[in-house]
C-alpha cells in the first residue's frame, strides 16, 4: 500500500473546503519576511515585535473586562511628570510594557510618558541593545466612556547608559528609531508597525490570541477629506492655525474627526487621508504632544505610508530634542493636506514680517 503524501493529504483537505479563511501570517513571521533574514539583528526586531504584541494583548484583554474589574477604571489621584493626572489604567499598561521586557534580554531601557527618568532593566543590560519609547495608553480621557485608546512605541539602539536618568542619547533626532508603530484598543485590537520597509497592519484574533495580517504596504492618500483638530482651543491658537480652519470652515469637501485619541485619529488618517493638528498654542507654543513617545513614532509611521509630519516649521523627524519629555506642535497626515496648513504658517510669517 502506498503511503499518502502530505501534499496529496492537503490537496484533499483543499477539495473538501478545509482551508484557511486566509493567509494567517503573524507578527513574528512578517518581521522576518520583511528582512528577509534570519539574522542575529532580524531574530532581535521580531522578538520585540512579539513582547510588544504581548504588551498590546494584556493591555487589550484589560481593557475589554475594565468595566467588570473593580478598580480598573478611574483616576489614581497622582499626577505624572508633564502635571497630568495619572489614570489607573495609565499605570497598569505602562507596568506591563515593563513587565514584558523583564527577563527578555531584549531591551536594556524603557522611557515612557508615565515616568520622570528611564527605567532600566540591569540583568538585560550587558546585552539588551535597544530602548523602548512608549506612551503606554493613549488617550486615556476616553477610558471611562469606554471609547477608543491606544499605545504608541518606538525602539531604539541604545548608545550609553546614563545612570543620573539623562539619557543622553536618547536626545537624537527621529531618524534613529528603528521601528515605531502603535496598538488601537478599538472594536478590534490592531496592531501598526514600520521597521522602515511599508507600513503594516495586523488584527488581533482573541480565540488564538494571535495578531495576524491584515493590510500590507498601507498608502495615506495624498488628499483626505478629513480635518483633525481640537477646535474648542481656537482662542488660544496663532493666528495662522485660526486662518487654516476658517478655511476649512468655508470651502466645500472637508469633515471634521476628533476622537481625543490620537492613535484612533492618525488611524483613520493613514488609512483614508486628511490631517491630524495639534498645534502650539500663544501659552503654550509646543502645543501638548510628546516628542519622543507620540509624535516621532507617528512621523516615522506616517511618512513610511507616503505622508508627511511636520512642527508647522520643521520635519518632525528632524527635530532634535532638548529634553525626554519635550512637547511638540504637530501637524501629521497627508502630504497636500500637511502643506495646505504649512501655506497658513507661511502666509503669516510673511505678513509679520512685511
Ligand atoms: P495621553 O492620554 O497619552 O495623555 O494623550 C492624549 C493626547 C492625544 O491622544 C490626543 O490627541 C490629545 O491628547 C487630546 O488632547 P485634548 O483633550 O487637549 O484635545
Ligand atoms: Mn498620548
Ligand atoms: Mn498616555
Amino acid at each position: 500500500m502506498t503511503q499518502t503524501s502530505v501534499e496529496q493529504i492537503s490537496a484533499d483537505l483543499l477539495d473538501q473546503g478545509y482551508y484557511l479563511d486566509r493567509d494567517c501570517t503573524t507578527l513574528s513571521r512578517h518581521v522576518f519576511q520583511q528582512l528577509e533574514s534570519f539574522s542575529p539583528e532580524a531574530q532581535d526586531i521580531s522578538a520585540l515585535m512579539n513582547r510588544i504584541g504581548l504588551a498590546g494583548k494584556l493591555i487589550a484583554r484589560r481593557l475589554s473586562r475594565s468595566g467588570l474589574v473593580d478598580d480598573a477604571l478611574g483616576f489614581t489621584g497622582t499626577v505624572n511628570v508633564q502635571g497630568e493626572a495619572v489614570k489607573k489604567m495609565d499605570l497598569y499598561s505602562n507596568a506591563v510594557f515593563i513587565s514584558v521586557f523583564k527577563q527578555s534580554g531584549l531591551v536594556c531601557r524603557l522611557a515612557s510618558e508615565e515616568m520622570e527618568k528611564p527605567y532600566y532593566i540591569p540583568e538585560n543590560c550587558p546585552i539588551g541593545r535597544y530602548t523602548l519609547l512608549y506612551d503606554p495608553l493613549d488617550g486615556s480621557s476616553n477610558l471611562d466612556i469606554n471609547s477608543n485608546v491606544g499605545s504608541i512605541f518606538a525602539i531604539r539602539q541604545q548608545e550609553g547608559i546614563d545612570e543620573d536618568g539623562a539619557a543622553l542619547d536618547l536626545l537624537q533626532d527621529g531618524h534613529k528609531q528603528l521601528a515605531a508603530g502603535y496598538i488601537l484598543y478599538g472594536p478590534s485590537t490592531m496592531l501598526v508597525y514600520s521597521i522602515g520597509k511599508g507600513v503594516h497592519s495586523f488584527t488581533l484574533d482573541p480565540t488564538i490570541g494571535e495578531f495576524i495580517l491584515a493590510d500590507e504596504h498601507i498608502k495615506t492618500p495624498v488628499h483626505g477629506p478629513v480635518y483633525s483638530v481640537n477646535e474648542g482651543n481656537f482662542w488660544q491658537w496663532e493666528e495662522s492655525i485660526r486662518d487654516y480652519t476658517r478655511y476649512v470652515h468655508r470651502h466645500e469637501g472637508y469633515t471634521a474627526r476628533y476622537s481625543g485619541a490620537l492613535v484612533g485619529d492618525i488611524h483613520r488618517i493613514l488609512y483614508q487621508g486628511g490631517v491630524f493638528l495639534y498645534p502650539g498654542t500663544v501659552k503654550n507654543p509646543e502645543g501638548k504632544l510628546r516628542l519622543l513617545y507620540e509624535s516621532a513614532p507617528m512621523a516615522f509611521l506616517i511618512e513610511q505610508a507616503g505622508g508627511r509630519a511636520t512642527t508647522g516649521i520643521q520635519e518632525i523627524m528632524d527635530v532634535i530634542p532638548e529634553k525626554i519629555h519635550q512637547r511638540t506642535p504637530l501637524v501629521i497626515g497627508s502630504k497636500e493636506d500637511v502643506a495646505l496648513v504649512e501655506s497658513f504658517i507661511r502666509d503669516r510669517e510673511r505678513r509679520e514680517q512685511d
